[in-house]
């Protein structure tokens, strides 16, 4: 990214794109870059906003630990705010954050402590009397949420200490490589998306409202802080976990004590030799100062101590052989191809498969069948191709060329102009209808438990369902059902059961199920608070829709096209005859006499009383407001709460009308829309 150019723009630009990873990291488990790529984009951000420090904003995640996300859990306020580590990548940066500390305290023989960076969610743990009274994420490192019905459940976790007093640790809940192998088989098993990652299967099992399930996943913990440790004479972080460890905790037993950046190094080297084999997952060394009396001294970032910094491995690159490119085809007909390659372990999990993206990616790296390649996992989650090894390239490999009819209906396929994929445009070709069967039933779209692709596939094998709204026949084969090996009688009533339950979800969530071109969740929200009705939508012409914010010409297209085509018509009636609903509940709800009906308003900062998603939800579904993320002139309405930002002095530069938290919390106190 140059530099030089429109300093805000890139600026903006970065926080946006750094936001959208911490949603998808803390809130969704799933992360669409690698942590490399993040950190790359934050350190970029930081060094912008150290040459402009003029544009620095409270809510920039330079200013902020990530996971401000509002949940249904009670929140509670850590009494020492838990912060975040910064990075290193090499001996330079090692060097560099030992001298920084060196050049503060006069001593020059330091002691740190080296310790595996777990791959796992932060926990505070709070003890009164022996007794565990309090566990809590990170949240936003001031605010977590009150995870202690789920940390009861967490065998690692002492209930009880023999300590007479106040006491609070924190360390890392994970899941083992062995336990999450184990969820993965039941997770198929039940027709669920396998966890990708230790990390992502860790978060999905210990934010659960339902802690019996925290209960059944086997997580287990690290603890590596003491808070306040002079509070009981602890002077160093080695005794702080010798401590720890006394009073019941689990310790990692790799920390050790290190002298100099040599056996930092040494130590980092014979931890990533170690690596693959330990029995979790780490992505790096925390190296902390051991003498914790000089930690006041040497200080804090607003996010991070100086004290201490992890190095973050680099991501594993292995070579391995391209067995084959085989073709897989979307729900929208798309063709995508994939590496078939000789079974290779990359960062603690076994690969068979990597995605190719389209056949131009294939060319510009001349990836040929028999070539030796070299593989690595982006973010350790998503396998990826790298570089190919030509001194390795068998004499007789062909170079690629791609397919040009379908590889499971066998019509011709279509690569338009300015395009990078092909397509199948048969719309009876299996592989769409199977795919878009399962974007139907998935827990985003229709939420059909049960339905994932393994039984999808099977109740298409047996003809039992044909199509989508064959899902909603399907009571009328539960004899067949009764009979398929290992349903019986209870996963038959539990699938007809869930089937049931989806023809009440709303109208958003058909709307995205339905699989229309570039109608994702956040646009299917849009239309169905725009149209309040299908009927509404499948009406409207170009103009209507291209004018509704967020929906540019092109995706206008695609909808129009979408509900003129007969088959999709016909798919609608009959899912309407089954009494699948086609309204927006949430609009027959809102109420137009409310101060902020039809108003676009515009929230920002944190309010005390409730969260930023659940106040957006209210004034949207109860109060009739569209809920903007940006303020503009056609902003009408702008709510400020703790911290507000730069939206704030924007409302203030375009004299937009503003609500403070507690006028906001007057007014719908007044409307009835929350109790006093
Ligand atoms: S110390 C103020 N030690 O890494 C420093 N963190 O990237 C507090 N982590 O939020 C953290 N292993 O969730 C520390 N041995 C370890 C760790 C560790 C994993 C995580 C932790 C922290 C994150 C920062």
């Amino acid at each position: 990214m140059d530099n030089e150019i429109n300093p805000i723009d890139q600026i903006l630009k970065l926080r946006e794109l750094l936001k959208k990873y911490e949603y998808e990291y803390y809130v969704l488990n799933q992360s669409s870059v690698s942590d490399a790529e993040y950190d790359k984009l934050m350190n970029q951000l930081i060094d912008l906003e150290s040459k402009y420090p003029q544009f620095i904003t409270p809510d920039s995640p330079t200013q902020k630990v990530g996971g401000t996300f509002d949940s249904s859990f009670k929140k509670v306020r850590h009494n020492t705010p838990m912060l975040s580590l910064s990075n290193v990548y090499n001996e330079e940066e090692i060097r560099t954050f030992t001298k920084r500390i060196d050049d503060v305290i006069d001593n020059k023989l330091q002691e740190y402590v080296c310790e595996c960076k777990i791959d796992g969610l932060s926990i505070a743990l709070s003890y009164e009397n022996g007794v565990l009274v309090k566990a809590a994420t990170r949240g936003d490192g001031i605010t977590g949420e009150d995870i202690t019905l789920n940390a009861y459940n967490i065998a690692s976790i002492p209930q009880h200490i023999p300590y007479y007093g106040n006491i609070e640790v924190r360390g890392e809940v994970y899941m083992s490589k062995h336990t999450l192998e184990e969820l993965n088989i039941i997770q198929e098993r039940q027709g669920k998306e396998p966890f990708a990652n230790c990390r992502n299967a860790a978060a999905g099992s210990l934010r659960q409202l339902d802690y019996t399930i925290t209960k059944q996943r086997n997580l287990e913990t690290f603890i590596y802080t003491l808070v306040e440790p002079e509070k009981y004479e602890i002077k160093s972080q080695y005794e702080a976990l010798q401590f720890m460890k006394k009073l019941g905790f689990c310790i990692n037993k790799e920390a050790k004590i290190v002298h100099n950046v040599q056996e930092i190094l040494d130590y980092i080297k014979d931890l990533g030799n170690k690596r693959n084999s330990l029995p979790y997952d780490i992505d790096g060394v925390v190296i902390k100062l051991n003498d914790l009396d000089q930690y006041s001294t040497i200080g804090y970032t607003a996010k991070a101590p100086k004290w201490a910094t992890a190095y973050k491995f680099p991501p594993e690159e292995v070579p391995c052989k391209l067995l084959d490119i085989v073709f897989t085809v979307g729900r929208t007909g798309r063709i995508t191809p994939n590496a078939v390659i000789e079974p290779t372990k990359v960062a603690g999990s076994t690969i068979t498969r990597s995605t190719l993206h389209n056949e131009d990616y294939i060319l510009s790296k001349d990836l040929r069948i028999g070539d030796t390649i070299y593989i690595h996992k982006a973010g350790d989650v998503i396998p990826e191709v790298g570089d190919v090894l030509l001194e390795r390239r068998p004499k007789d490999a062909k170079p690629f060329k791609m397919i040009d009819t379908c590889p499971i209906c066998k019509e011709k396929i279509y690569r338009e102009e300015g395009e990078a994929d092909y397509y199948c445009l048969n719309i009876n070709c299996p592989a769409r209808i199977l795919e878009s069967v399962i974007h139907f039933c998935d827990r985003k779209a229709m939420n059909i438990d049960g339905m994932g692709e393994a039984n999808v596939k099977l109740l298409l094998d047996l003809n039992l369902i044909e199509n989508i709204a064959d899902i909603y026949q399907l009571y009328n084969h539960s004899y067949e059902l009764k009979h398929i090996p290992g349903w019986g009688e209870k996963s038959v009533y539990n699938l007809l059961n869930a089937i049931e339950n989806s023809k009440n979800n709303s109208l958003e969530r058909l709307l995205f199920a339905l699989g229309i071109l570039q109608v994702g969740e956040k646009t299917a929200k849009i239309l169905a608070k725009e149209f309040n009705n299908i009927d509404n939508l499948m009406n409207a012409d170009m103009a209507t829709l291209s004018n509704i914010d967020n929906i540019g010409p092109i995706m206008a297209k695609d909808i129009y096209n979408f509900f003129k085509e007969e088959k999709n018509i016909e798919l609608i009636n009959k899912l309407k005859s089954y009494g699948v609903n086609m309204v927006n509940l949430n609009a027959q709800k809102a109420d137009s006499n409310s101060f902020f009906s039809g108003k676009t308003i515009v929230l920002t900062g944190t309010l005390s009383f409730m969260g930023r998603t659940e106040a957006s939800n209210l004034l949207e579904n109860e109060c009739g407001a569209k809920m903007s993320g940006s303020v503009s002139k056609k902003t009408d309405l702008v709510i400020v709460g703790d911290n507000p930002g730069s939206k704030y002095d924007k409302a203030l530069e375009l004299n937009i009308k503003i609500l403070t938290e507690e006028e906001f919390h007057n007014l719908l106190i007044e409307e009835g829309k929350i109790l006093l």
